[in-house]
């Protein structure tokens, strides 16, 4: 299991989960669930590398390491703290 910690609540999910779910849950907004609208940003205080690579979709909006898209980044392992 991975640990993700959103605005200092935690979640354990399994390693290969998309974040979307539980972005949702902790109050990011979302909109377009498909990465294109940004609306989704969070940022990754801790545990950038426990977060796969970044997508084009990603890439497109010009995300790096310590800013995703809640609707499109996946937890691969570890534990990785955020904010939005
Ligand atoms: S909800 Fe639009 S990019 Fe994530």
């Amino acid at each position: 299991m991975a640990k993700f910690i959103i605005d200092n609540i935690e979640y354990e999910i399994p390693e290969g989960t998309r974040l979307d779910v539980i972005c949702e849950k902790a109050g990011v907004p979302f909109s377009c669930n498909s990465g294109v609208c940004g609306t989704c940003q969070i940022n990754i205080l801790e545990g950038q590398d426990n977060l796969g690579e970044l997508n084009q979709e990603e890439k497109d909006l010009a995300m790096d390491r310590t800013h995703r898209l809640g609707c499109q980044c996946v937890i691969v392992g570890g534990v990785v703290k955020a904010s939005f």
